[in-house]
């Protein structure tokens, strides 16, 4: 193994891999991921191929909301490791190229958090709960929340405090669970604490942070309700968060062009043209790209949103972070296995609807698709993330048991959404019976979520070097990537096929891309070059349908 020469800005076309701790390897067999696990699998992840690792909260977290419920911002979960395994984590890590991002989640933390129980313990008006953002009820003693904004996983964003003697107190703001209030970021020693959490991460050699809920940190000085805009719409982008970034940007650029940090932002505005807004070349050097996440398997939709991202995003100079799978979106296989929608209960956001869609699926069709997807990602210029499992082709967990959920959003939803821990199943890595490999054999617990027992057929195991498995193909196309496209060339040309609306193709270089979104096969021109790479076998010379290629011209 040889260390990476630091490469400029090398997160402008970085593929970076999400590794959801919890779920991703237990090293100490208690049926929960932990660092030891990720360190064992560095070097799987290195032959792989990518170029960095994003890490899901992994501080000490009542786990509320899986580690988005801070409680202390620099230290590490005890079930998942200490600092020192941190530590030997990002030095293992370093040594095979790989740069490790974390996540900072500014806009809350924990209801344990130090700082929130001593809002609670101190009286209204005090300087600690001025870190949150406390008010009186309405109606007459209070018993109504102070505005209507809404917990996006259901109910109402305040819960009402009861006071040292018993009786009902204020309320407190919170956007998500009610054990994760909302910090004031008016209030100055907010943005102090978190500079400081940064540069205790920065000093210690992380590469950069994913920045959860970055629309939101501000919120409308009156605190209006919302009405006839978009929902909460007071809550979020509100204009003081551009300073934030403006300060976090430079902190991070202080630690010079050799450390070459990045900032990644978790930014979900209603428009691409809101989203640009916070990669000005001053503030986010990236923000993800959902917009091309929430598109359905359609050609004409894939290319309207790639060419969103080229206009709006492309044309300012920043580079475009691609995605398709989160942790908090169902698994790109299964979005595009769904053959027919099933109807959206009511009170499901919209774009709920769309990033976790139900129905009647097939899964073949959907590893098809995804496959494909994953090659035009790509062949695209810009950054890619790749959420873990998305290489071995894994469909989502669709039918849990009830009462192993454990997402609050299922709770909070009055069990409307089921949420999101069907893409969290631990990872299955072997066939074996117990954990699929996840847990060392002699483990004296069962995964935290149950895995099913269909999880043997997509086994990493059994999957390396099979020349027709998923994981191959990632390889190969991680590899190819490479080796075919100049980084530096950041332009696409879209090559026109007016007969076949459901093919797109476009070339970047000598490469041409083509996506074949319909079911008849397609037969690329000879001028377009040979067959680099294509996600199912093509058969005389013809791509067939739901299949991706590159080929390259001499
Ligand atoms: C976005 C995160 O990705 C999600 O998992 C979390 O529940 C919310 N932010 C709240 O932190
Ligand atoms: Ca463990």
């Amino acid at each position: 193994m040889t260390p990476q020469q630091p490469a400029a800005q090398w997160w402008r076309s970085a593929v970076v891999y999400q590794v959801y701790v919890r779920s991703f390897a237990d090293g100490n067999g208690d049926g929960i991921g932990d660092l030891a696990g990720l360190r064992s699998k560095l070097d799987y992840l290195a032959d792989l191929g990518v170029d960095g690792i994003w890490l899901n909260p992994c501080y000490p977290s009542p786990q509320a909301d899986h580690g988005y419920d801070v409680a202390d911002y620099t230290g590490i979960e005890p079930d998942y490791g200490d600092l020192a395994a941190f530590d030997a984590l990002v030095a293992d890590a370093r040594a095979r190229g790989i740069k490790v991002l974390m996540d900072l989640v500014p806009n809350h933390c924990s209801d344990q958090h130090p700082w929130f129980q001593a809002a609670l313990a101190a009286a209204p008006g005090s300087p600690e709960r001025s870190r949150f953002v406390f008010r009186d009820g309405r109606g007459a003693d209070g018993e109504l929340p102070p505005n209507n904004w809404q917990s996006m996983f259901g109910g109402p964003a305040w819960t009402r405090t009861t006071d040292a003697d018993g009786r009902p107190g204020q309320w407190y703001l919170h956007f998500f669970d009610a054990a994760q209030p909302d910090f004031n970021w008016r209030d100055p020693e907010v943005p102090a604490m978190f500079e400081k959490v940064l540069r205790f991460w920065f000093d210690r050699g992380v590469d950069g942070f994913r920045i959860d809920v970055a629309h939101g940190l501000y919120k409308h000085p009156e605190l209006p309700d919302w009405s006839g805009g978009h929902f909460n719409e007071h809550g979020f982008d509100q204009p003081e968060v551009h300073d934030v970034y403006r300060s976090w940007r430079a902190i991070a650029d202080s630690y010079g062009p050799e450390r070459d940090i990045t900032l990644v932002g978790e930014v979900w505005v209603p428009t691409v043209t809101a989203l640009a807004a916070y990669l000005r070349a001053d503030e986010l050097p990236q923000a993800f790209f959902f917009d091309l996440l929430l598109q359905n398997w359609d050609a004409g939709n894939f290319r309207a949103s790639i060419d969103r991202a080229f206009a709006e995003i492309g044309a300012t100079g920043a580079t475009i972070t691609w995605t398709l799978s989160n942790h908090d979106v169902h698994r790109a296989v299964s979005r595009y296995a769904v053959t027919r929608l099933a109807e959206v209960p009511e009170g499901i956001d919209p774009q709920v609807a769309r990033s976790r869609p139900r129905g009647e699926t097939d899964v073949a069709r959907g590893v098809r698709r995804a496959r494909a997807a994953a090659l035009l990602l790509l062949a695209l210029p810009g950054a890619q993330f790749l959420y873990q499992g998305e290489e071995i082709g894994l469909p989502e967990v669709l039918d849990l048991p009830d009462d192993a959920r454990q997402d609050p959003t299922w709770r909070r939803s009055g069990r409307v959404d089921p949420g999101r821990d069907g893409c969290r199943v631990p990872l299955p890595w072997t066939s074996e019976p117990g954990s699929f490999g996840f847990s060392p054999a002699d483990a004296t617990a069962k995964p935290w979520l149950p895995q099913p027992d269909w999880f043997a057929d997509y086994a990493v195991a059994d999957q390396l070097g099979d020349p027709s498995s998923t994981h191959t193909l990632y390889r190969e196309a991680l590899r190819a990537r490479k080796a075919l496209f100049d980084p530096g060339d950041d332009a696409i040309v879209w090559l026109d096929l007016p007969d076949r609306a459901d093919v797109l193709a476009f070339r970047r270089g000598d490469v041409a891309c083509v996506v074949v979104f319909g079911a008849e096969p397609f037969a690329p021109p000879a001028e377009w070059g040979a067959i680099e790479l294509a996600s199912r076998e093509p058969e005389a010379g013809r791509l067939p349908g739901e299949t991706a290629a590159w080929l390259r011209r001499p």
